[in-house]
């Protein structure tokens, strides 16, 4: 990989350079540091001056080339995968500035990385944690937090039961009583009558998903909350950049959780942030992120009894430590900058995509509420129960033609192994069960050209021709 696979390659004569300007530049005309005033930040990070040493670039781009030659050579089983790299020469040369530094453990990098995304979401904080899952574990673990707890073991959490199998699990862990909730399988988003239907006397909470990206209907979502006095907490894993009327989702709750995961909207490799309300919020989610002490946070909030006590090893909670690092920090902070760039290109790609599949008459593919600005994560689509193919073929079709295919997360959670172990399978789930059987989704990378992505147009249209003409002469 060469600097030039940091380009999103929206006009096909994108160099590394024009990309800077341009990823970083929020609005079209903007400049680097225009840039910083317009996610409202102030001082823009510890600027790598090192990017600018052409020795080290040059070096480290030697290495992306012959890696590039290396993986040429054992072609890989999919030309057109589930996720490319996203990162190039900057992240890597923070990342070197950080090991060089021997500042690796979570420190400023962090910190301004948390900043920057706090001012991106247009909320008061945020916290950097090393995983989107540890994100949704935190948030979970606010709510029973012994030391400002807002619900108590026991109590019933409403969760859908299409997502990401951690979001299930933090909520178990929290030792809250998950009550799986149906998905629409033509959002792929919660069901809202039955989230409505599942409101018991117990139920004290709601943890949506933003899936692949397109927003919940929040508003019916907060009237239910207030009608029934509940807390929202928002899994945004799989949008960032995604809004629900004018507002970033992550921000209609107590917390939202997001992941920087290789194949997510920025990469950290690994990594993960929480959006915050408030700075309560915050510093209660630092506490929680490292060990349950009080180091990450301002001392003169949480008055310690005990003067003889060392504050640097003074532990008001219990906690985790579930701390990232400096260098995944580092990532963040260029990945930032290039998100509106990234992002512009995934929208560009799933226009097109979808524009594609609403002429075939097989497949359906999410609606998206008009108060929805959607920020796709993949190419999600469901194959109608008459189309003259099943799910199984096309998906076979594709992988052996070189697209890799997956399931829409995975599946009916109600259906995996792990749900038996906790007493959470069973339950009718009829629109999850449609997009269990009938869903799949195929990548999409800001970086993907355009000719690939003819090619992917071209190889399933010309299956859905041959099934379709098929089926006519057998009638
Ligand atoms: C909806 C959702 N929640 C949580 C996660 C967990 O994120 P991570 O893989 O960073 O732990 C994911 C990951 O893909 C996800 O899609």
């Amino acid at each position: 990989m060469t600097n030039e696979s940091t380009v999103p390659p929206e006009s096909g004569t994108a160099t590394l350079h024009s990309f800077s300007r341009n990823a970083v530049g929020v609005r079209a005309g903007t400049t680097a540091a225009d840039s910083t005033h317009a996610y409202g930040v102030e001082a823009k990070r510890v600027d790598c001056d090192w990017a600018r040493n052409t020795q080290l670039t040059d070096g480290v781009e030697e290495l992306f080339a012959a890696h590039r030659r290396r993986n040429e050579s054992q072609p890989s089983r999919y030309w057109y995968p589930l996720s490319r790299p996203t990162y190039g020469v900057e992240e890597v040369v923070e990342a070197l500035d950080s090991l060089c530094s021997f500042r690796t453990s979570m420190g400023e990098k962090t910190r301004m990385f948390e900043r920057q995304f706090a001012a991106f979401q247009r909320c008061s904080d945020s916290v950097m944690v090393n995983s989107g899952s540890s994100a949704d574990l935190l948030l979970c673990f606010l709510l029973t937090n012994p030391l400002r707890p807002l619900l108590q073991p026991g109590d019933e959490i409403l969760v859908p039961v299409v997502t990401w199998p951690t979001q299930l699990w933090s909520a178990m862990m929290a030792g809250l009583k998950v009550r799986l909730v149906d998905v629409d399988p033509a959002t792929l988003n919660v069901d809202l009558d039955d989230l409505e239907s599942e409101i018991t006397p117990a139920t004290r909470a709601i943890f949506v998903v933003h899936l692949m990206g397109n927003p919940c209907r929040m508003d019916r979502v907060l009237e239910l909350a207030r009608q029934h006095n509940l807390i929202v907490i928002e899994d945004c894993c799989e949008a960032l950049g995604a809004e629900w009327d004018g507002v970033p989702v992550g921000n209609f709750g107590l917390g939202g959780s997001f992941s920087f995961f290789f194949s997510h909207h920025i990469t950290t490799m690994e990594g993960g942030m929480i959006t915050c309300p408030d700075a309560e919020t915050a510093d209660q989610l630092r506490i929680l992120r490292a060990h349950g002490w009080l180091r990450n946070v301002d001392p003169a909030t949480f008055r310690l009894a005990d003067d003889e006590l060392d504050p640097r090893y003074a532990f008001i909670n219990w906690g985790f430590n579930v701390r990232p690092t400096e260098v995944q920090a580092g990532f963040g902070l260029h990945q930032l900058e290039k998100l509106p760039a990234f992002n512009r290109r995934r929208d560009i790609l799933a226009g097109r995509f979808f524009d594609f599949v609403d002429h075939l008459p097989c497949f359906t593919r999410p609606v998206v509420h008009p108060l929805a600005r959607p920020s796709w994560l993949a190419l999600p689509v469901l194959v109608r129960p008459d189309a003259p193919f099943s799910r199984r073929e096309i998906t076979t079709f594709l992988e052996q033609n070189g697209v890799e295919t997956r399931p829409i997360v995975a599946g009916n959670l109600a259906k995996q192994p792990a749900a038996k172990l906790f007493g959470l399978d069973g339950g009718n789930f009829p629109g999850a069960d449609e997009i269990h059987w009938q869903g799949f989704y195929v990548g999409l990378s800001p970086m993907q050209d355009d000719q690939g992505f003819d090619r992917l147009l071209d190889l399933i249209h010309g299956f859905v021709h041959s099934k379709t003409a098929r089926r006519a002469i057998a009638a």
